[in-house]
């Protein structure tokens, strides 16, 4: 092996010389994290309490609205890019077909019309499904035997986007991995008039345990019945994640996303080399809860795992990182 290097080996070349001192770390690192590599998942609720807090994500509230267009605000002055928001809807307002979701005067709308107009140049991104809406906690319509079903609920889902982009969201997340949604979507915005709305697109969403926190925050949990993996992708699958972007590419999203992030960074880095698009890694409430849990043992150093964690998304491929932690990571990059 060694006789084969182009390079000089032992003792000429000593590979700790160029981690000696900070300097030369700082010189010859490849990935360094930026704030604009941020954007912040937010969960918001309806109530006047400012942050109810999610027992399974530590130091993660529930936000009000006014408590939301603060956030909105610092995140804002920090350099943060972008804000991703998801809603606890009261439980009183979900039904089968999580009609919700349509209310043009619901949490989702007004919350992100307050915060556009208090922090205008930070970008809004929301979640097209309607798992947060539906009292089967399931992404979309389903049949009598808890199927979703795949061509009512792209109908629904075209719907929600325009809703979302009518309030002020400049980027809507389609979570919720039927067929042909991100091509409906694009000729629903484009025909009312949102051309420049852009689709950031959950291509390669894998049917994963890690979003369990998440729908204790966002309240779907207990309503879920059965699970999502007639929808979401199988964790072993790889070459699947690569038509699914393909597919999603082909029917005009502008950015694809993989989720969950850490335990697939692998997929990241094959849909990053093969397409070289916007590409971004979710790391998701299940990561966030269990290195906190290790944090709040005094087993990991919360600080480093955070900045550790986010450095290697983007060593990985990833152009940005949806995370709980967005603030914290910015605060420390500021
Ligand atoms: C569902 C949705 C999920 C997340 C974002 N949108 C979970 C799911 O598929 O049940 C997960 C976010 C997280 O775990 O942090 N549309």
């Amino acid at each position: 092996m060694t006789q084969h290097l182009p390079y000089a080996a032992y003792p000429a070349t000593r590979m700790r010389r160029n981690r000696l001192h900070d300097w030369r770390r700082r010189l010859t690192r490849e990935t360094k994290l930026s704030t604009d590599d941020l954007i912040l998942a937010m969960v918001v609720h309806d109530g006047q309490e400012a942050r109810i807090p999610v027992d399974s994500m530590p130091a993660t509230f529930r936000y009000s609205h006014t408590e939301a267009v603060a956030v909105a605000q610092e995140a804002e002055s920090l350099g943060i890019p972008m804000i991703a928001v998801f809603p606890f809807i009261d439980p009183a307002l979900k039904d089968a077909k999580g009609s919700e979701a349509f209310n043009a005067n619901g949490l989702v709308p007004e919350v992100i019309a307050a915060m556009k107009r208090a922090a205008p140049n930070l970008g809004l991104m929301t979640d097209v499904a309607l798992d947060p809406f539906t009292n089967h906690g399931h992404d979309g319509l389903i049949d009598d035997n808890g199927m979703m079903l795949n061509d009512p609920t792209i109908e629904a889902l075209v719907a929600q986007a325009i809703l979302e982009a009518r309030a002020g969201a400049d980027v809507v997340a389609p979570s919720d991995m039927t067929d042909g949604r991100v091509g409906a979507i694009r000729a629903g915005l484009d025909g009312a008039g949102f051309q420049d709305v852009a689709i950031m697109s959950y291509a390669a969403k894998y049917a994963s345990a890690f979003y369990g926190p998440y729908r204790d925050a966002i309240g779907s949990q207990r309503a879920l019945k059965g699970d999502k993996k007639t929808y979401q992708m199988d964790p072993g699958n790889s070459d699947e994640a690569l038509h699914e972007v393909a597919l999603d590419l082909h029917e005009g999203a502008d950015m694809v996303m993989v989720k969950p992030g850490l335990a697939y960074l692998d997929i990241v880095r094959r849909v990053k080399d093969a397409f070289g698009v916007p590409t971004y890694a979710f790391q998701v409430s299940g990561e966030y809860a269990m290195m906190e849990a290790a944090i709040a043992n005094g087993w990991l150093d919360g600080e480093r795992v955070r900045m550790e964690t986010l450095t290697c998304f983007k060593r990985a491929g990833a152009d940005g990182i949806i995370t709980y932690w967005a603030l914290e990571a910015a605060k420390r990059l500021a």
